[in-house]
């Protein structure tokens, strides 16, 4: 069997990220052909609220929510986050006037992409570098052999474990720098730009 890394978990992951991203682009420029651009402030107000309730995952994780099914929280975790990340982005729009509320912005990205890469591509992605190596050795290849063929797929691998690092952090600064884009709107109220 063909166990490739990138056809396999990594292609779907990136076709995930560009929809996200092709999405945003696509919906900034019918709201602006459109002169619906007040959409983007309330988009903003509805996905914060959606990736705060997306949390309600990590409550059912840490057992302060006792009813439900985790991996039906875990699936609402996902679709609401990513339906929440989508609204923030358009929200923020293809403009720039704040450089606190594109921090946020990044901060958000970044989060969001690590927290994928942890909890589905690397799994993914350590089971079809051991079904690969399983392959080679029944073909009769040796260690050495099989650790050459392998690098790039377990390089990436490596770098992928490092996922906890960064997901942790960013969504603390993520947590941050959006309260204080929060704060700063409500305390100079600038809704019109
Ligand atoms: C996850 C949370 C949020 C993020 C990451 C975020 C991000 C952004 C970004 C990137 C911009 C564009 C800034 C620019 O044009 O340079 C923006 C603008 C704005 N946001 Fe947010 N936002 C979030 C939540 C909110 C919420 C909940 C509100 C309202 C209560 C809000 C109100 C506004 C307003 C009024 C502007 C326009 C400010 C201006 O043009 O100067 N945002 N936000």
């Amino acid at each position: 069997m063909n166990h490739s890394l990138f056809r396999k978990d990594i292609r779907p992951f990136v076709l995930w990220l560009s929809s996200l991203l092709l999405l945003t682009l696509a919906i900034d420029y019918l709201l602006h052909q459109n002169q619906l651009k007040w959409i983007e402030r309330y988009s903003g107000i509805l996905g914060t609220f959606l990736i705060v309730i997306s949390f309600a995952y990590s409550l059912r994780k840490k057992k302060i929510i006792t009813f439900g099914k985790p991996k039906v929280f875990l699936m609402m975790h996902e679709y609401l986050a990513w339906t929440g990340s989508l609204m923030v982005l358009v929200h923020g729009g293809i403009h720039f006037n704040g450089i606190l509320a594109w921090a946020a912005a990044l901060a958000m990205l970044v989060a969001v992409i690590s927290g994928q890469v942890g909890k589905h591509l690397l799994k993914k992605s350590t089971d079809t570098l051991n079904a690969k190596k399983g392959d080679l050795a029944r073909e009769g290849l040796s260690n050495e052999e099989i650790d050459k063929k392998i690098f790039w797929d377990s390089l990436a691998v490596k770098t992928m474990q490092k996922w906890r690092t960064v997901h942790k952090p960013i969504t603390i600064v993520f947590g941050i720098t959006a309260d204080l884009h929060i704060f700063n709107i409500f305390m100079f109220w600038r809704w019109s730009r």
